[in-house]
């Protein structure tokens, strides 16, 4: 139940009336009206809000059908029955034809170095989206394909998503810190019709052989006996085959040239791709030639959208299904509300394309309102650590969202490097990914924003597809580390353990009760995976994973995962996907992973290796580890601390006690209930055999 009033205490964070003016939910009983509507009456609430984009065909049947009960039979979701739409249209067409935002900015493209940027308009980016779907029609790629994205932060990797949604075929983006493993596995689940890639590019001053990595994918795919079409290169660094470098350094790109072969942007780094003549083919070969008029493929509302893989608690990773109308509805409205959109807006979120904040909020969410938004290829600390604060002083960043893990990271730094720059131009700030301690809010809060921006700690998933839990810039007070409460149309409950929900003042397991539109549809591929991760716990309920408590003003607070995963730079890992690489290695028996605090990932990883008999632990062996789940996964699964473990903590059928190593790693002695225990004797060796923590 949401309150009748928001608390008043003094040690909450109310808006200045600088926020509260002209904001679209200018106070607390205005949120909870809204609310009330759109849980009490959903199709009143998300058809108004429906009108305000295109369907080629309105809804001829039910607005909404469900069944979260897996007691009852099959986990399904349909809206709108009959509704037929394109994304694509309502975030391009719709805005430079009806809405006449054509020469609207929709990009500001900033390149890792400073001197490296441009823009793109919005007429600009129809016509690239366009030419880049004429291109995916010209390969062959048809309404229902997958086409695989392995690309770095660039202009590209938004035209190539929404080229796909245009003709109905469905993106996989991967993120470009992925391993070939792991894009090979995706490829693979996937089954892909076709990949874009990138020649490569930089991240800070490293440079990263994208296409190399890219290859390396595709070989193992086809030692699979599974080939791509077509593998579709974007010059990027802006090298060729046979002479590598040029003396050009650092060109800005310019606007609309995306089309054309990019000019060289280093003189200084000699990158040898190798070519593939019967796979690979150039971006800018194909777009020279192709139309910029297409039309766009119309698609059902509960058409597949997208496929985004997570990691889950088996190992293998989930391939997340959206549905096309659900999504646009949705993430449009969050980011209308949750960020309080204003036309003049100039919006960043520091997020990477290859996850689902890159999706939600740097793609589809603010594209559907015609926002002007900041695209970031570089990092928080490259050239210097006042990077982000330059970048927004450079646009006139109004509303700034982030991970609490790069707050951390550049609270380290002190308050020096952010006051070089003014951030007035700052309204609204935002954060997702992780819990966020109150110290790095308070930090946020008062160093980058100056005691005047309010802070929107989202709460969400990639399968929830946009913001559950929020603030809402004008209408809810804040306190440091809560999410606060349920946005439109989300309705929340905490269970105990027995499955009861807890009212009031409670602690337990955050479950939603009904769908919202953008609620992921199915695992692609695996149905039956999709109803026992997110049906079978709690019947009734799609189950989160997440801890959560309520407090006495019915303020929500995340406590974090409470399954086998674990939460790296706000990035998922399951403990299983990390000891199957580990066990790879022909040293290991066993293996087990926990999480141990980190000051600036938040979590990091900490394995204990049982060694096959004959094998010595050494500091190589630990080096060897680290690589191997590095090459398996990426540099994001590196773990941190690597222990000898003779013997495992293990109950009586030989299940694998995380909950007491995880004890263990931290150094604390009390270890709970350990009567399941099978042999306590490996305990003490285990402590006595602990890595040095920070
Ligand atoms: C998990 C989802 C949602 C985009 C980024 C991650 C954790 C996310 C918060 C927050 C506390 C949060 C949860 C969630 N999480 N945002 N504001 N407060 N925890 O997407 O990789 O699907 O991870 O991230 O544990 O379940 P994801």
């Amino acid at each position: 139940m949401i309150p009748d009033k928001a608390p008043v205490e003094k040690d909450l964070y109310h808006a200045a009336p600088e926020v509260v003016n002209g904001a679209h939910v200018p106070n607390f009983q205005k949120y909870k009206e809204l609310y009330l509507q759109s849980t009490q009456n959903p199709e009143e609430f998300w058809g108004r809000i429906a009108k305000e984009y295109y369907w080629k065909t309105p809804q001829t049947g039910k607005f909404l059908d469900y069944n979260f009960d897996l007691t009852k039979g099959k986990i399904y979701i349909k809206w709108m029955e009959g509704a037929t739409t394109n994304i694509c249209y309502n975030l391009l067409d719709r805005n430079v034809h009806q809405k006449k935002l054509g020469d609207k900015i929709a990009f500001y493209w900033e390149g890792n170095d400073p001197e490296d940027c441009m823009q793109v308009t919005y007429k600009e980016l129809l016509q690239q989206v366009c030419k880049f779907a004429n291109v995916l029609r010209s390969q062959g790629v048809k309404k229902g394909d997958r086409v695989s994205v392995y690309m770095p932060m660039m202009i590209e990797s938004v035209v190539v998503m929404l080229a796909c949604t245009r003709i109905g075929a469905i993106h996989s983006v991967v993120f470009a810190g992925f391993s070939a493993e792991s894009l090979c596995e995706r490829i693979l689940d996937s089954r892909c019709s076709l990949l874009v890639t990138a020649d490569g590019f930089y991240r800070g001053d490293k440079p990263i052989d994208l296409k190399h990595i890219a290859d390396e994918a595709l070989r193992k795919c086809r030692d699979r006996n599974f080939r791509v079409g077509r593998c579709i290169v974007v010059k990027h660094l802006g090298v060729t085959e046979a002479t590598g470098a040029t003396d050009e350094t650092c060109t800005v790109k310019a606007s609309s040239d995306t089309s054309q072969s990019p000019p060289a942007k280093r003189s200084c780094y000699n990158l040898q791709i190798t070519w593939n003549a019967d796979v690979d083919i150039w971006w800018h070969d194909l777009m020279k030639e192709a139309s910029d008029k297409c039309e766009p493929e119309w698609c059902d509302f509960e058409d597949p959208l997208f496929i985004l893989y997570t990691s889950g608690s088996t190992g293998k990773p989930k391939g997340v299904q959206h549905a096309v109308g659900g999504y646009l509805l949705y993430t449009a409205t969050t980011f209308k509300y949750v960020f309080d959109y204003k036309p003049d807006d100039v919006y960043w979120c520091t997020a990477d394309v290859g996850w689902i904040t890159g999706h939600s909020y740097i793609v589809y969410g603010p594209l559907a309102n015609g926002a002007t938004s900041v695209m970031f290829e570089g990092i928080p600390t490259y050239p210097n650590v006042s990077r982000l604060w330059e970048i927004i002083d450079k646009y006139k960043v109004t509303t700034f969202y982030t991970a609490p893990t790069a707050i951390r990271l550049l609270m380290k730094y002190g308050e020096e490097p952010v006051k070089k720059f003014s951030r007035k131009s700052l309204k609204i700030l935002g954060t997702v990914g992780e819990p966020i301690n109150p110290e790095a809010w308070l930090w946020y809060y008062n160093v980058v924003g100056n005691s005047k921006c309010p802070i929107m700690d989202t709460f969400w998933q990639t399968e929830t597809g946009g913001h559950m839990m929020t603030p809402l810039p004008a209408a809810i007070p804040l306190k440091p580390g809560s999410a606060t409460f349920p946005f439109f149309g989300v309705t929340p409950a905490i269970l105990n353990e027995t499955g009861e929900e807890l009212e009031g003042m409670a602690e337990g397991y955050l479950v939603f009760k009904k769908p919202w539109p953008s609620i992921m549809r199915t695992i692609y591929g695996n149905h039956q995976r999709f109803e026992t991760t997110y049906f079978k716990k709690f019947p009734g309920y799609f189950v989160t994973g997440d801890g959560c408590k309520r407090d006495k003003d019915g303020y929500y607070w995340i406590t974090g995962r409470i399954d086998d995963m674990l939460n790296v730079s706000g990035h998922l890992l399951s403990t299983a996907e990390v000891e199957s690489a580990l066990i790879e290695h022909t040293s290991i028996a066993e293996a087990a992973t926990v999480s141990h605090p980190h000051p600036i990932k938040g979590e990091c990883l900490y394995c204990f290796v049982t060694l096959k008999d004959g094998h010595e632990f050494t500091e190589t062996l630990v080096t060897e580890l680290k690589d191997k789940v590095r090459e398996k996964i990426g540099p994001i699964a590196t773990p941190d601390y690597v222990q000898n473990a003779p013997g495992l903590p293990k109950t009586r059928s030989g299940k694998i006690m995380r909950r007491i190593l995880r004890k263990i790693a931290r150094n604390e002695n009390d270890l709970g209930d350990t009567s399941t225990l099978a042999d306590g004797t490996v305990i003490e060796e285990l402590f006595k055999n602990r890595c040095k923590t920070a």
